[in-house]
């Protein structure tokens, strides 16, 4: 299992640009690591500080809609704002004649997202050491939520392809690009950010998104509230220590309307089935209200079951 989290991230396979772009005449464009519904994510160098650096540029498509360069920057400046060992390190949001662009850290890992599929592809079983680093990866995403929540914000995008785990073993969650605030979301809808950008870019309109991480609150319009972030890292680690969705990756306003109930997985010890079930309601009423409650569940089940459970 080690072997399988902390293994070196694949070599990109996609091309190295031809020409390499430099932007700001700082900025130099390397090798395209990962794209998006509106962006397109390089590996580059800062040439003032030599640092090895990822740029986030809007896409042709997007690179001419105001709406999206404002939300990229909306984007940075929410990143800017949280400063936690668990989450992405963004260094700002720049812009060039006909580019609007953010530059953050680069991470050199592998997304949580590949982390699950080796798990299915080798049927790893969770027990032992392997619990312990699913645990370990899980109480990382939630002291970085713990940051953001703490300053009234949800993150909303909670999902295996935005999380990263470096060979270090230390988590990152990235992807602020529809993170909202909490104690007032009309006004941060109407005056921090551009008037139409929630009908571009709001979770529940997207049309590429695929809800199985979202909770019924988001998906039904409801007001943001950090308790959104609990259900879908509560999803997470069911499927970590399962190997499947706790409701058969149908989102859980379906899972609502058929009236579904999640089981403990087989082989699952019941205090930690005990701290789990509250990350995985369908209503809000049952679930923890953030990541910080669902963390501390966590450590006094692991404090007191220490010598039972590993
Ligand atoms: N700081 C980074 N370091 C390394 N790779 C990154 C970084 N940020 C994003 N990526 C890669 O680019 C992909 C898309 O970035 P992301 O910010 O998630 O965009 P989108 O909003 O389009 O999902 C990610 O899934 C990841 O593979
Ligand atoms: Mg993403």
């Amino acid at each position: 299992m080690a072997n399988i989290i902390f293994t070196p991230p694949l070599e990109t396979t996609m091309s190295t640009l031809q020409g390499q772009r430099v932007l700001n005449n700082r900025f130099q464009l390397q090798e395209m690591v990962g794209s998006g519904g509106m962006g397109v994510v390089y590996r580059g160098i800062d040439r003032k500080t030599q640092q090895e650096v990822a740029i986030k540029l809007l896409n042709y498509e997007m690179s001419d809609v105001p709406e999206a360069k404002l939300a990229l920057e909306r984007e940075a400046r929410k990143e800017q704002q949280c400063q936690h060992p668990n989450l992405i390190k963004t260094f700002g949001f720049y812009q060039e004649v006909d580019a609007g662009y953010k530059v953050m850290e680069y991470l050199k890992g592998n997304s949580l997202k590949r982390v699950m599929q080796e798990f299915k592809l080798h049927r790893v079983t969770v027990k032992g050491k392997v619990l312990q680093e699913i645990l370990q990866i899980i109480r990382q995403m939630l002291m970085g939520l713990s940051e953001m929540h703490g300053r009234g914000l949800v993150h909303s995008d909670i999902k295996p392809s935005n999380v990263i785990i470096l060979p270090s073993g230390q988590v990152k969650l990235f992807d602020f690009g529809i993170v909202r605030s909490v104690h007032n979301p009309a006004v941060a809808r109407t005056t921090q950010t551009p008037a139409n950008e929630a009908s571009i870019f709001d979770p529940t309109t997207v049309a590429a998104f695929t809800p199985v991480y979202a909770s019924f609150e988001m998906l039904t319009g409801l007001s943001p509230s950090q308790s959104d972030d609990v259900y879908a890292v509560g999803c997470i680690l069911f499927e970590l220590l399962s190997g499947v969705h706790p409701y058969h990756r149908v989102s859980a306003t379906e899972a609502v309307e058929n009236n579904m109930t999640c089981q403990c997985p087989k082989g699952l010890k019941s205090s930690l089935w005990d701290v789990l079930k509250p990350a995985v309601a369908l209503r809000k009423i049952d679930r923890y209200p953030s990541a910080a409650e669902f963390l501390a569940a966590l450590d006094a089940v692991q404090k007191r079951k220490r010598f039972w459970f590993f």
